[in-house]
This record gives structure tokens, sequence and C-alpha cells, in this order.
């Protein structure tokens, strides 16, 4: 697989260098085929393999998925036991074949709560793509912004306290370095039509281009995220400052590096 750009719609030329993708409507997806919730995952589990393999034919730097939250626990014992099983067995089964393309895998959230052989599992994947050059791809598992954000305040914290970082000289890059996934996202996307975070990067979404799908997460394919990479392309990314001011930087009359 290489990377192809040519692959997007006109005027996506513009990629996102960090995509992330809120993946949602699985349940419903099964529910309205009459099926048990775990089969929308297991449905689910198949459009992951198509995103993952668009999103490297398109030379997307990074992607980021949400594959379950700290809050999905809540969920019946058989529906999380079924998540799990899927999760180890999508790990296993591609880590491979994502090796072969310089894929970087990691496993993003508190991992420690997770069974002894799902930790196996995630530590021999991200050994074996370590140090793969390719593509980085996170997948957040147990993972919520709020507890990332309480683990990297506990380290800076502890770094204070040993000496290793001035207080006073914290800054936002110190922050962003502590945390579990340490970079800003471009472009969110969010399937299943709800309007919401659920404690997803909410650190690295300050400045996100937002896309929020009705397509059903098993629905998603290639055809959907050329709509989302073709709505980003279209995006006037201002950053505070005026549409003027962008249109003068991008003819080099000023620089906006200087106040
Ligand atoms: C997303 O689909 C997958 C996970 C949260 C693990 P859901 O299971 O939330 O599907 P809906 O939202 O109930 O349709
Ligand atoms: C968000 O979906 C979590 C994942 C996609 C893994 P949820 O379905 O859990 O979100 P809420 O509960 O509807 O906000
Ligand atoms: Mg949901």
């Amino acid at each position: 697989m290489t990377a192809v750009n040519s692959a997007l719609p006109d005027g996506a030329a513009k990629l996102p260098r960090h995509l992330a993708v809120i993946m949602d409507g699985n349940g419903r997806w099964a529910q309205a085929r009459g099926q048990m919730r775990l089969k929308g995952h297991q449905a689910g589990a198949q459009a992951v393999r198509t995103v993952i393999k668009a999103a490297l034919m398109r030379g997307i730097p990074i992607l980021t998925l949400y594959a379950f939250s700290s809050e999905n626990w809540k969920r019946p014992a058989a529906e999380v036991n079924g998540l799990m099983t899927l999760l180890a067995r999508a790990l296993k089964e591609h880590a491979a074949e994502l090796h072969q393309h310089q894929v970087k895998i990691r496993i993003v959230g508190d991992v420690s709560a997770l069974s002894t052989p799902l930790q196996r599992t995630i530590a021999r994947v991200e050994e074996l793509t370590s140090q793969n050059h390719g593509m980085t791809l996170n997948i957040a598992i147990n993972y919520g912004a709020r507890p990332e954000i309480t683990a990297a305040l506990r380290k800076l914290i502890q770094q204070v306290q040993d000496g290793r970082l001035d207080l006073s000289a914290l800054s936002e890059a110190d922050i962003s370095a502590a945390l579990y996934v340490p970079q800003d996202v471009d472009l969110l996307i969010r399937t299943g039509g709800e309007f919401r975070l659920s404690n997803f990067l909410l650190w690295q979404c300050a400045y996100a281009e937002i896309y929020v799908s009705r397509v059903l997460w098993p629905d998603f394919d290639e055809i959907e995220l050329d709509k989302a990479l073709h709505f980003f392309a279209g995006r006037e990314r201002r950053f505070g400052m005026t549409s003027a001011q962008l249109a003068q930087a991008a003819s080099g009359a000023v620089d906006l590096t200087q106040p």
C-alpha cells in the first residue's frame, strides 16, 4: 500500500495530519436488523479495517480510533467481554499486516485495568511496531480524556516535586507531552449522528474541525471517509485570526509568528 492522494475527491488535497474517530452506532446498526448488539460490534470491526486501510492509502500520518471508553465498563458484562474478545482478536490478526505497512500501533488509555492476556497482546503488538515510521495508529481502549489529563497532571506534579521540572516554566507543550496522545487533532469524525465528545481527546481537540456523520459505524466506508476529508479540505482554519490575515500570511506578506 502506498500513499496515493490522487484517490481523494477534488479539493481534498489538504489532508488532516491527525484524524480522530469516535466510532459510534454499532448497537443501533444491530438493533435495526433485529440482531444482538455484539453483531454490530463484529460488523464494526470490519469498518475499522476498511478505514485504517483507506487512511494508509491516503497518507494520513496519525489515526486515533475510539474503541472503548472508560465509561463503557458500565455496559452489560456480556457486551464488555465480547468487545474485549473482539479487540484482542483484531490486534492478534492484523498486527503482522500493519507491521508490514510500517504502521506504528499504540494503545492509548489505562491498560492496567485490562485482562493480563490482553495486556500481553498489547505489549507484543506495540513492541513489534515500535520502530516503524509509517502511519501512527492509536487505538483508544479504556480511554477517557479526563483520566488522561489527571494522569498527566500526576506525572508533571511528580516531576516538579523531584526537581526535574520548574513549575514557573510549565508549558502547554509539557502538558501535551505528558498525555497518552500528545498530538493535536486536526479532524474529528463522529459517526452515529450524536453531537458530543463523550470524553474523547478534550485537550487535543482544542482546534479540531468536527464532522458528524449520521452513518452508523458498521456502514462507514471509504466513500464516507472521503466526504469527511472533503469537508476538512474546505474549512478555513483561522486559529483566532481573521480571514484577511490568513490570506496575507499565505501570500507571504506578513509573518504571523511575530506578535
Ligand atoms: C460504539 O457503538 C462502540 C462502542 C462504544 C464500544 P455503540 O455500541 O455505542 O452503538 P450505539 O451508540 O449503541 O448505537
Ligand atoms: C463513545 O461512544 C465511545 C466509543 C465510541 C468507544 P458511546 O456510545 O459510549 O458514547 P455515549 O455514551 O453515547 O456518549
Ligand atoms: Mg454509542
